[in-house]
């Protein structure tokens, strides 16, 4: 039996359950279950948020999550990436309210910063010499100039709808990302060969999409 965890709500959540059928395995979950097990694949799932399933993985809690590649980076956890899955590609960017103008990244120099990314932020502008103030919020970071708690935001773009509803517009990508799958590095040999199995099928699909 293996454990997979993925994101419970939001973008990835509904790519990763059809992937799951996509591979023929059948998933019976009763609405608002966070554990459900396959019925034709020594498999386990886990809905979690997206940000503990670094951890969980690391931890061995979980032998394999999805997750966007944005998180693995964020929370540099003791897990590896066992195969990139392709979907919910995004970026993580840099904006600011739309009537500001805007030069390059040293205009955020001595500025606030709002972003659920202090890791990838930080390095990012130690990178670009640039000093700012990180702020850590954990969502809704988007609102955070127009209520006055920062000058800019770091979070992820993905059609950009969020961020024209709030008035902001992307000055830099600092990181691409798509959904990955990671492993543990603790499995058992007779995990190891389930994984494997569970690979084959997500390949196979793969290939026949492209
Ligand atoms: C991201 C981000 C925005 C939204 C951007 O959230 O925080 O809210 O997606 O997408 P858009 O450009 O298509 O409008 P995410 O789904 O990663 O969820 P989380 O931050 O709550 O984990
Ligand atoms: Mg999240
Ligand atoms: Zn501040």
């Amino acid at each position: 039996m293996i454990r997979l965890a993925i994101q419970k709500s939001g973008r990835l959540s509904e790519a990763s359950s059809q992937l799951i059928k996509d591979c023929g395995i059948n998933i019976v979950n009763g609405k608002g279950k966070l554990k459900a097990t396959a019925s034709n694949f020594p498999l386990e799932i886990l809905f979690l948020r997206d940000d503990d399933i670094p951890g969980y993985v690391a931890d061995g809690v979980a032998d394999l999550g999805i997750v966007g590649e944005n998180v693995v980076a964020e929370k540099a956890k003791d897990i590896h990436i066992v195969h990139r899955l392709g979907f919910s590609k995004c970026r993580l960017s840099l904006a600011i309210p739309k009537a500001d103008t805007y030069n390059s990244i040293a205009d955020l120099e001595g500025k606030h910063i709002a972003t659920s990314y202090p890791n990838i932020l930080g390095d990012y502008l130690k990178e670009q010499k640039v000093n700012a103030n990180i702020h850590e919020i954990s969502g809704s970071v988007e609102v955070a100039p127009s209520i006055g708690l920062a000058n800019a935001v770091c979070d992820i773009v993905s059609s950009g709808s969020t961020l024209f509803t709030n008035g902001l517009k992307e000055v830099e990508v600092i990181f691409r990302s798509e959904a990955v799958m990671i492993g543990s590095p603790e499995v058992n040999a007779e995990q190891q060969k389930i994984i494997e199995k569970l690979l084959f099928r997500i390949q196979s699909l793969q290939r026949a999409k492209n």
